[in-house]
């Protein structure tokens, strides 16, 4: 089966494409900020110390974050494929999940990028802060997300090019035609991987 990384900076729409790409493909999502969220609303220690980079927008340190990837990775889910969503974010991050994959016998098929210029990342982000109840989806907080993206994640496209697995897409149009054009690629990508296993 098919993993995915689904890639861009803060607002880029990375969830709401995972979500039409899980019903048309079938794929299991696995957001990382989701996960910390999640964590967050427990409680939870490891909430409480997610919560403390989040809400500055900072990343969470390598170490944890990939301990967290390694832990959320099963064989069952790996059966039915996988959109990761908000990891890597470090080339350190994009080594281990391919370390990861590769110790249980597969690896990444594509990197989806969603290129959005960023006036209209803060538009969206700041639009979402009014009812989101997210603490990073305030102006302050979005503009060291955004600059944190572009110090650390954004290194990532250079290197996934260098791997050929680089898919770019126009991200700044409507949630359909981004949908449309990210389903055009994911096709041929699966039919591809359908043709070698014949
Ligand atoms: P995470 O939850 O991954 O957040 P993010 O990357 O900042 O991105 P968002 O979830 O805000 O945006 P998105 O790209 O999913 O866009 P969405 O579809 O929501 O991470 C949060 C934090 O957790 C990080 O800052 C970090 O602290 C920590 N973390 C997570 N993973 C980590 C890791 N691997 N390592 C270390 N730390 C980690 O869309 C945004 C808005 O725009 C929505 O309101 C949507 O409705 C709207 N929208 C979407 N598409 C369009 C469109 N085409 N036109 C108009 N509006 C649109
Ligand atoms: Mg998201």
């Amino acid at each position: 089966m098919v993993n995915i990384v689904i890639f861009g900076a803060p607002g880029s729409g990375k969830g709401t494409q995972s979500e039409f790409i899980i019903e048309r493909h079938g794929l299991h999502h696995i957001s990382t900020g989701e996960v910390l969220r999640d964590e967050i609303a427990k409680e939870s220690e490891l909430g409480k110390i997610a919560d403390g980079y989040i809400s500055k927008g900072h990343l969470i340190p390598d170490e944890l974050m990939i301990d967290i990837l390694d832990k959320l990775i099963d064989d069952k889910i790996l059966r039915k494929g996988v959109i990761f969503d908000g990891f890597p974010r470090t080339i350190n991050q994009a080594k281990a999940l391919k370390a990861m994959l590769n110790n249980r016998g597969t690896d990444i098929s594509a990197v989806i990028g969603l290129e959005v210029p960023e006036n209209l990342l803060v538009e969206r982000l700041v639009k979402r802060g009014k009812e989101s109840g997210r603490s990073d989806d305030n102006e302050e907080t979005i503009i060291n997300r955004i600059q944190v993206y572009h110090n650390n994640t954004a290194p990532l496209m250079d290197y996934y090019k260098q791997e050929g697995l680089y898919f770019p897409i126009d991200g700044g149009t409507t949630i359909e035609a981004i949908s449309d054009e990210i389903n055009g690629v994911l096709t041929e990508i699966l039919e591809k991987e359908a043709n070698a296993l014949v």
